[in-house]
């Protein structure tokens, strides 16, 4: 089964968008002067809806035609303007920033909750000059306590900074959020 077959089923109930990630939304003061911004496996759009609400230009990629489909009736419904653009994150080569509809790269990047370490080494190049990119994913630590997600969907501990070839860190903190053990990394692409 592809992943997009996968990931149709697992959303196949979904009727809304899931909520916007705290680590993004807690970060709102580092997004002024974003004009663009795109959430990479950004799921059904929860955290992609509350940056178009923002008046960011926001893209929302998905392997999941299914999550687009309710990240773009939320978006209608809530009279907000929401790109989607359906693509595999896992493809070889990845895609890159033009072939995701912005050839000069976003402002802002997410990827939060999906784990394909090519992509965080090819991150800089999805962003604009100084664009900031927030990522978040739960390490090996949060095994102690939730079964899910499995191993090859962790990080080591101390190991994001480090995927993140070519960002400069803004911040970085792991520990435990709530009943997960994250990671989260706050990066620039150098001016
Ligand atoms: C755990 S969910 C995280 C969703 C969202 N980022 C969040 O934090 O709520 C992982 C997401 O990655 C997407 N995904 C999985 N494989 C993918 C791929 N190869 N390319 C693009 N998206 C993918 C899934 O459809 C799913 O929405």
């Amino acid at each position: 089964m592809s992943a997009a077959e996968r990931w149709d089923a697992k959303y196949a109930d979904a009727r809304e968008p899931g909520l916007p990630s705290e680590f993004v939304t807690g970060h709102a003061d580092l997004l002024a002067g974003c004009a663009t911004a795109v959430d990479l496996a950004g799921g059904t759009g929860g955290t992609a809806l509350w940056l178009a609400q923002r008046d960011i230009d926001t893209t929302l990629v998905e392997v999941s035609q299914r999550a687009l489909d309710v990240a773009t009736s939320a978006a209608a419904d809530r009279d907000v303007q929401l790109r989607t653009v359906w693509a595999d994150l896992e493809a070889e080569p990845l895609p890159t920033a033009a072939e995701l509809g912005n050839e000069h790269g976003w402002h802002a990047a997410v990827c939060a909750n999906f784990l394909h370490r090519p992509l965080l080494d090819a991150l800089g190049g999805l962003l604009a000059a100084g664009g900031i990119a927030f990522v978040q994913i739960a390490t090996v630590d949060n095994l102690h306590v939730n079964a899910r997600p499995g191993r090859p969907y962790l990080v080591e501990r101390g190991e994001l900074p480090e995927l993140c070839r070519g960002l400069e860190p803004v911040g970085f903190d792991e520990g435990w959020f709530g009943d997960r053990h994250e990671a989260r990394l706050i990066a620039r692409r150098a001016v």
